[in-house]
């Protein structure tokens, strides 16, 4: 049922032209937020406002920090402040082992997952640290906080998110500002079916595998993550600083 949880409030959110970003984007909106999402991927896909869709849609990529520092500037001097961002834009990066892994590949996967993050919050920071106000949420993963051999270097990638929240949850906090890290368990979006369709035998055990090690038996949904990034957003969460919240049914408590 949608409220006034985050009324007034500015958003960013990246990656948010589909899959869960989407529908973080969608709950944000519902609940009062002005939002603007900003992905790579053209605007085809994303609902309009009428639809119940952001206010705005911004082309930019995370691992580019002109085009990340242009459009932060560009939100904030078209409505003012930001108040949140939901730094959710990754990548799965190759499915194989270490060892078998190009530099290149490594290198687009960190650029994306890590480099993004970093980008994306050093120039939103720049704006909350003068209104001396503001959310992050950061998209880590389950695979942020246990290793595995289906996609080693997402692992490092969402591990490194993970303590990027807690260093700069610490950084900021003073400055009445909260990071706080998202852990989704296996969500049923683009990202996790490529996982589960690519031609290897791990891949092919990867679907199976997550459901059975899934307590509530099923994957979740982008609502059930973004429900989760709402209160983190919200000032409902306003002495959670540095937390990382799992969603997951369960995959990591057993
Ligand atoms: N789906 C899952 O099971 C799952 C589980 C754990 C964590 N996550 C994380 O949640 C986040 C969203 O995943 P999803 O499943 O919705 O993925 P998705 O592939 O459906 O959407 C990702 C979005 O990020 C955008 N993006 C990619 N590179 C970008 C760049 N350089 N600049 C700007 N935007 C870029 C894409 O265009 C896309 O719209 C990711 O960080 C992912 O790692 C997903």
């Amino acid at each position: 049922m949608a409220g006034g949880r985050v009324q007034g409030k500015i958003a960013v959110i990246t990656g948010g032209a589909r899959g869960i970003g989407a529908e973080i984007g969608k709950i944000l909106t519902a609940e009062g937020a002005t939002v603007v999402a900003a992905d790579l991927a053209p605007a085809d896909g994303v609902p309009t406002a009428a639809e119940g869709g952001p206010a705005a849609y911004r082309r930019m990529d995370v691992t580019d920090e002109a085009s990340v520092r242009a459009a932060f500037d560009d939100i904030a001097a078209t409505y003012g402040r930001i108040d949140i961002l939901v730094n959710n834009a990754g990548v799965p990066g190759p499915i194989k082992p270490s060892h078998e892994v190009e530099e290149k590949e490594f290198d687009l996967l960190f650029d994306v997952d890590v480099k993004g993050v970093w980008l994306c919050t050093k120039h939103a920071v720049r704006h909350m640290l003068e209104q001396r106000s503001g959310s992050i949420v950061n998209m880590s993963s389950i695979y942020g906080l246990v290793g595995g051999a289906h996609i080693p270097l997402y692992h490092a990638a969402k591990g490194a998110v993970r303590l990027m929240t807690k260093a700069d949850a610490a950084t900021y906090a003073t400055s009445n500002i909260r990071v706080n890290s998202v852990h989704p368990g296996s969500i049923e979006t683009e990202l996790s079916k490529s996982l589960s369709a690519a031609p290897s035998p791990e891949a092919a055990a990867y679907a199976q595998r997550m459901l059975d090690n899934t307590p509530v038996g099923h994957r979740g949904t982008p609502e059930d993550i973004a429900y989760a990034v709402l209160y983190l957003a919200s000032d409902e969460s306003r002495f959670v600083t540095g937390t990382e919240l799992v969603v997951d049914g369960g995959y990591s408590a057993v």
